[in-house]
């Protein structure tokens, strides 16, 4: 299996670097715009192989997408992030050609292959990028619920002071202010998180999740990678490793919940196929409102892309 990573900033490295960690891939490969950027960052990760104990020995390269020549995945990182008082929104116009540019160069030398959008607005550059690929709609999809529930996990183990390893949640909606967290859908090992938090706690975590990639922004003048990248090999490695995941993830709906033509995180089946099964949870009347109305902010958006 084949995996190029476009893009080699702080989310394209630390997705390489797990994937790398992982031996998920037989051939691994950074690309980046900015001369010699990802043949270093490659040979540094190459270098760490003996220490980290790894096979997997990355390529990097600038600009060359023969390189990348018939990748089963490609992660696209390639775009700017988001600065102190910027919204992912304000990203949109640069970030639109970026990933344009980028999908269809992918397109050129793997036409059959399943890409996993990063680069933000995250729900409006899966669109974009699915545009640009003209691929079957199971082939395209991006990543933010994967991250966005690992914010809300963490923050819950350490709420609970037990180990992340036992928190299951799941999230859907938009990348956004307005996700949806589903505290019916989480658990400690099984036990429901409300039989072992009161209401008052877990609505600020969840508020604080909503806001998990404003407070590292104002943190660090930047946002996020080590959970962004995380994430994404996590996807990336459930596509090669054809591990049928049931994971948050965006995709296009046609129907489900009620939308069409839009693309929003729900739970997913992520495995050799990309998509295998969009999960089609019963919600209640609150939670359908909350997840309509994060889609009508994403339509929004894909309405400015496409007035463009
Ligand atoms: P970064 O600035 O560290 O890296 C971006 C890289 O893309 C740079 O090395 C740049 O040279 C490269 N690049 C720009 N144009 C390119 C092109 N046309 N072809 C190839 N490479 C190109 O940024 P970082 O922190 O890695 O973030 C990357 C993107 O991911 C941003 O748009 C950010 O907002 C987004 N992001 C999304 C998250 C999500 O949950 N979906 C979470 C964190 C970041
Ligand atoms: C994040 O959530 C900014 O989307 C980026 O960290």
């Amino acid at each position: 299996m084949k995996i190029s990573v476009i893009g080699a900033g702080n989310v394209g490295a630390t997705c390489a670097d797990v994937l790398a960690q992982k031996d998920a891939a037989s051939e691994l490969v950074l690309l980046d715009i900015k001369d010699g950027l990802a043949e270093g960052k490659a040979l540094d990760l190459w270098q760490s192989a003996p220490i980290n104990r790894f096979n997997t020995r990355p390529l990097g390269v600038t600009s060359d997408y023969e390189a990348t020549k018939n990748s089963d995945v490609v992660v696209i990182t390639s775009g700017l992030p988001r600065k102190p008082g910027m919204s992912r929104d304000d990203l949109i116009t640069t970030n639109a050609g970026i990933v344009k540019t980028v999908t269809e160069n992918i397109i050129k030398y793997s036409p059959n292959t399943t890409i996993i959008v990063v680069s933000n607005p995250l729900d409006v550059m899966t669109y974009q990028a699915f545009l640009s690929a003209n691929l079957p709609k199971n082939r395209v999809m991006g990543m933010a619920g994967v991250l966005d529930t690992g914010r809300y996990r963490a923050f819950l183990a350490q709420e609970l002071n037990v180990s992340p390893k036992d928190i299951q949640a799941i999230l859907m909606g938009g990348h956004g202010d307005t996700m949806v967290p589903l505290p019916r859908y989480t658990t400690v090992s099984g036990i429901p998180v409300t039989e072992l938090m009161d209401k008052e706690k877990l609505d600020t975590i969840i508020e604080r999740t909503k806001f998990g990639g404003g407070e590292l922004v104002k943190l660090m003048g930047t946002s996020a990678w080590y959970a962004p990248g995380s994430a994404a090999a996590r996807m990336a490695e459930a596509v090669a490793r054809d591990q049928k995941r049931l994971l948050p993830c965006c995709v296009k709906l046609e129907g489900e919940y009620g939308l069409k033509d839009v693309f929003v995180g729900v739970p997913i089946v992520l495995g050799g196929g990309g998509v295998e099964q969009i999960i089609e949870l019963d919600l209640t009347d609150d939670e359908m409102q909350l997840l309509h109305k994060s889609s009508d902010a994403v339509k929004e958006m894909m309405d400015i892309l496409d007035k463009k």
